[in-house]
Parts: structure tokens; C-alpha cells; sequence
């Protein structure tokens, strides 16, 4: 199988270096500065066990490979704002033997949230969920840090909207042998939305910066707490945090390595980088949706989206707004 990562960024980086390191075959999709740097210099991987140079193709779109392959695997790795207009990209692209990419190739959705996969759905086939717990900072074109000891990534997988195949169980086989776990499952969505209660972290850390006060770790408390009764009034399961730790405990720890300590998670990374946009309609607007749906009110994730939305379209760097703010914000919006 070949290997496409569209978003060669943090996660794609790294789950792109991997395989490759394990001898897999690799195309990596990158646009502007990164796309110039992977090109230019190669992708730059820097993991605890020592920096990998992988000298890739590179792509920056579906033309430049012509007719894909028909043992081609899409791994979409783009913050989900994103995945829309990726996948217009690459799903009508022709594969040898007839038909399109849509038609014919499984796409992965490498990503938090949960609504790739039903805008991937639309268009694509077959289409698979990853479960993405993969600590990894791209804040430097052509560097990608990949933080995770000993394992680099733990990447629950499965068909969307469950059920499981021959085609997951290889993709989960090779990236088996590239310093990931890859579990297969038959319920991916489960992980997928305890993994979205998690990234209730995500904007507090992207607006107010790494959390380590009581403010910061009580409204984190407060903003899992309003997901976990969304889902439960929406009737969606997730998996228990003892689910995730027997699976997790002790494989995956992310340590600063090369006295270089972690700036923050992926939200706080597009505002590290300036990039304009910032995943929070999909993380805390996917809670504040089904609070909608269902009745809950979601006054906490209604702020946090609203607050990370603005920090990310006025560039404000990340970190720049003190805690006390969001949260004086939020009892202002009760
Ligand atoms: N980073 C983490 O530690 C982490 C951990 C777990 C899960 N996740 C999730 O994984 C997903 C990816 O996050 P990430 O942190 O890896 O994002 P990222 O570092 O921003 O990487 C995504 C890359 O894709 C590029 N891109 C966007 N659209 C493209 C297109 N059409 N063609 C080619 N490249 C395109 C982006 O370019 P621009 O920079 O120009 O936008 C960016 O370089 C997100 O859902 C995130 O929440 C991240």
C-alpha cells in the first residue's frame, strides 16, 4: 500500500515519518511554507529516540501525481476546518483500473472530532475513523516534534460508522510496525467521542496558554463536564477514562526532549503559527451543537469557541488572554 498524508503538519508528519522510517511507501501532501520546506530540506522528524531526516515525495495537490494507485491510502491529517475542501481535492481524482479516489480508495480521517467522517461520508466510500492520541508540535516549517514515549501514537481505528475490514486491519498491521499501537476496533466513534470530551482542553490552552493553575484546571473540570452531559443527553457512548487508561497506561507519555518543553496542543499551534483559523467550531461547536439538539445549554464551550474563533481570525498569539477573562465571560453568558 502507498501512503498519502494530506496535511503533512503535526500528526501527518509524524504518522507520515513513521511509516516511512518502518519502509512503507509515503507521499506527503503540504501547501505554502511547509510544502516548501518538505520539499526543499525534507520532512525534519524529531522524536526522543533521535532526529530522522525523510527525504519524501511532496505534493502540493492531486495533480502533481496524476492517475492515483490503486493500492493507495488516504490519510487526511488537516485540522477538520479543512477537510471539506481537501477531500473536494482529492476525491475525484482518477485511480488506474477505472473510477475515483471517492469511489474506490479508503480514506482515513486522522483527526479530532467527529465530523470528517460524515462530511468524508458524503463523497467517499470508504471511509475509516482514527482515534488520534499522538502528542506532536509543528510550529516550524519542514520540524515536526513527535513527543510520545515509547509509543509515538496511540491510534484506535475502525470503518466508519463502525464494524471493521481487511483493509484496517493491514493499515493497523503497518502502522503497528512504525512505533504506533493501532487497535482495531468495532466502535471507533466511541473513542473518537471521549476523545472530544478531552479536547475540551484544546481552546482554554490555544486562548489562556497551558494550564497549571486551580482557574485554568477548575474550568477545564467545568467544560468536560457540560460535553459529558451533552452526550449523555444526546444518548452517545464514549469510552470511560479506565477504558483509556488500560489501554493507554504507561505505553504513551509525552516528555520534553532536548530541554525543549511542549508549547501546547494542536489549537494552540494555529495560533502559535498564526494560521487564521482554529478548529474550535468542531470541538467545543460539536458540543455546543448537540447541546442545541438537545436541549442542554452549553454556556461554557458557547465562550471558549467564541473566544478561540476570535484569537485565531485577529492572529492573536496563543496564551494571550488570562483565564480570569474567559471565565468572568462565561457568568456573563449564564
Ligand atoms: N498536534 C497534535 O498533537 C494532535 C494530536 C491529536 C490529534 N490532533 C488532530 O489531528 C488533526 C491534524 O492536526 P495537526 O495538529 O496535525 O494539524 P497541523 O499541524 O496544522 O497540520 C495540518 C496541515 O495540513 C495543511 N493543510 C490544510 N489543508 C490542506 C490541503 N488541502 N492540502 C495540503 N495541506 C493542507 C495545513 O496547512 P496550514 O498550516 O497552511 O493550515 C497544515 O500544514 C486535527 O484534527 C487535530 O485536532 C492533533
Amino acid at each position: 500500500m502507498r501512503y498519502l498524508i494530506i496535511g503533512a503538519g503535526a500528526v501527518g508528519g509524524t504518522i507520515g515519518g513513521r511509516l516511512a522510517q518502518s519502509g512503507h511507501d509515503v507521499v506527503l501532501v503540504a501547501r505554502g511554507k511547509q510544502y516548501e520546506a518538505l520539499r526543499d530540506h525534507g520532512l525534519r522528524l524529531q522524536t526522543p529516540d533521535g532526529p530522522h531526516t525523510h527525504r519524501l515525495p511532496v505534493v502540493d495537490g492531486p495533480e502533481a501525481l496524476g492517475t492515483l494507485r490503486a493500492d493507495d491510502v488516504l490519510i487526511l491529517a488537516v485540522k477538520t476546518q479543512d477537510s471539506t475542501a481537501a477531500l473536494a481535492a482529492w476525491g475525484p481524482r482518477p485511480v488506474a483500473g477505472g473510477g475515483t479516489a471517492a469511489q474506490h480508495l479508503p480514506l482515513v480521517c486522522a483527526q479530532n472530532g467527529v465530523e470528517s467522517e460524515r462530511i468524508a461520508l458524503r463523497t467517499f466510500r470508504r471511509v475509516y475513523a482514527m482515534c488520534v492520541w499522538l502528542p506532536s508540535t509543528f510550529v516550524e516549517p519542514g520540524v515536526v516534534r513527535a513527543e510520545g514515549t515509547p509509543l509515538s501514537g496511540i491510534l484506535h481505528l475502525g470503518r466508519y460508522p463502525e464494524g471493521s475490514d481487511d483493509t484496517v486491519r493491514a493499515i493497523a498491521e503497518d502502522l503497528g510496525q512504525s512505533h504506533f499501537d493501532a487497535p482495531v476496533v468495532d466502535d471507533v466513534m466511541r473513542w473518537k467521542y471521549a476523545k472530544l470530551v478531552a479536547n475540551m482542553v484544546n481552546s482554554i490552552e490555544a486562548v489562556s496558554g497551558v494550564i497549571d493553575g486551580d482557574e485554568g484546571r477548575a474550568l477545564l473540570r467545568q467544560a468536560r463536564a457540560e460535553g459529558e452531559a451533552v452526550l449523555a443527553a444526546a444518548g452517545i457512548p464514549y469510552t470511560s477514562q479506565q477504558e483509556e487508561q488500560k489501554v493507554r497506561g504507561g505505553r504513551i507519555r509525552f516528555e520534553p526532549f532536548d530541554d525543549v518543553p511542549r508549547g501546547g496542543g494542536s489549537s494552540w499551534q494555529s495560533l502559535n503559527r498564526g494560521t487564521g483559523s482554529i478548529e474550535a467550531d468542531y470541538l467545543n461547536g460539536e458540543i455546543a451543537l448537540l447541546g442545541r439538539l438537545h436541549g442542554v445549554p452549553t454556556p461554557i464551550n458557547d465562550v471558549l469557541q467564541e473566544y478561540a474563533n476570535e484569537a485565531a481570525r485577529q492572529r492573536r498569539p496563543a496564551g494571550a488572554t488570562p483565564v480570569g477573562e474567559l471565565t468572568a465571560a462565561i457568568a456573563a453568558h449564564r
